[in-house]
């Protein structure tokens, strides 16, 4: 049996690290609307993201910058009435983190009461370690995220492999071990070798989840949209597309499209 089928019906950061301990591989996904959400969460992934990678598959935008905190509010309370079973997480957005403690705390506290998240996630290491610290001292629950962390795109240049280099290896390893030290619950790690992947989650205590980090951490996430072939522009390496959704949603629009143009649609059992 399950850790999760032992315990409650809802995950909690608890039943999540206990998934760790007793060897069971994490599912996490993205989800940003009630409708998608639900079907993910009835399927049985165990984390549900509301990820700032909303602001390119749900805005259009080329980065993830521009997505505000109320407009992540907006999507997160429609992804946790979805959410029966998983535990739900939020992004805090591009610069909601960064200015200051005080503002970082204000920040946090506004998404978990205005969205009932169970966590939030936060980009970075060592450089972020007070906000970290701040938000984590109101009793708030915090999944970290080391590699490539999108939202520092533009010191970075690109969306490359992180930490190729026996150095950046070595900052990632350390921030990893801080932050687990500070007291977040559990860690996603974007876009490095599959070797340090493994490496960060047999020392840590905390689960590590991966993307585009090999199959030795403890779960894999990725982009609800990409993994579906919702999103037909992107196809990094570390992509495997489950279903090619993309294609049934064009096919059964045209479909409808000629129907309707045929007057072959609504039919009489369609009618009133
Ligand atoms: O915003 C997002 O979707 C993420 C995942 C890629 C981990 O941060």
């Amino acid at each position: 049996m399950s850790v999760h089928s032992e315990t409650t019906a809802r995950h909690t950061t608890q039943t999540i690290q206990q998934m760790k301990h007793a060897g069971e591989k994490i599912a996490m996904l993205t989800s940003y609307d009630y409708t998608l959400a639900k079907l993910v969460d009835e399927a049985g992934v165990d984390i549900i993201l509301v990820g700032d990678s909303a602001s390119n598959v749900v805005c259009g935008n080329q980065t993830t910058l521009p997505i505000t905190l109320d407009e992540m509010i907006f999507l997160a309370k429609g992804v946790r009435r979805a959410a029966d079973h998983a535990l739900v997480v939020v992004d805090m957005p591009f610069g909601s983190y960064h200015a200051s403690e005080e503002d970082s705390v204000k920040n946090a506290v506004k998404v978990m009461r205005e969205t009932g998240a169970d966590a939030l996630k936060l980009e970075g290491g060592v450089e972020i370690m007070p906000a970290v610290k701040k938000i984590l001292s109101a009793g708030i629950p915090i999944m970290g995220h080391l590699g490539l962390t999108p939202q520092s795109v533009n010191q970075f240049g690109g969306y490359g492999l992180r930490a190729k280099s026996e150095a950046e290896a070595e900052r990632l390893l350390r921030d990893a071990h801080l932050l687990e030290e500070a007291g977040c619950f559990s860690l996603v790690l974007e876009k490095i070798p599959a070797a340090l992947g493994k490496r960060v989650s047999e020392e840590l205590h905390i689960p590590v989840i991966g993307i585009g980090a090999g199959n030795g951490t403890d779960g894999q996430v990725l982009v609800l949209h990409d993994m579906l072939g919702l999103n037909q522009g992107f196809k990094p390496k570390f992509l495997r597309r489950f279903a090619e959704m993309g294609e049934d949603v064009k096919k059964a629009v045209g479909e409808y499209v000629n129907a309707v143009r045929e007057v072959a649609f609504p039919s009489e059992k369609e009618e009133y």
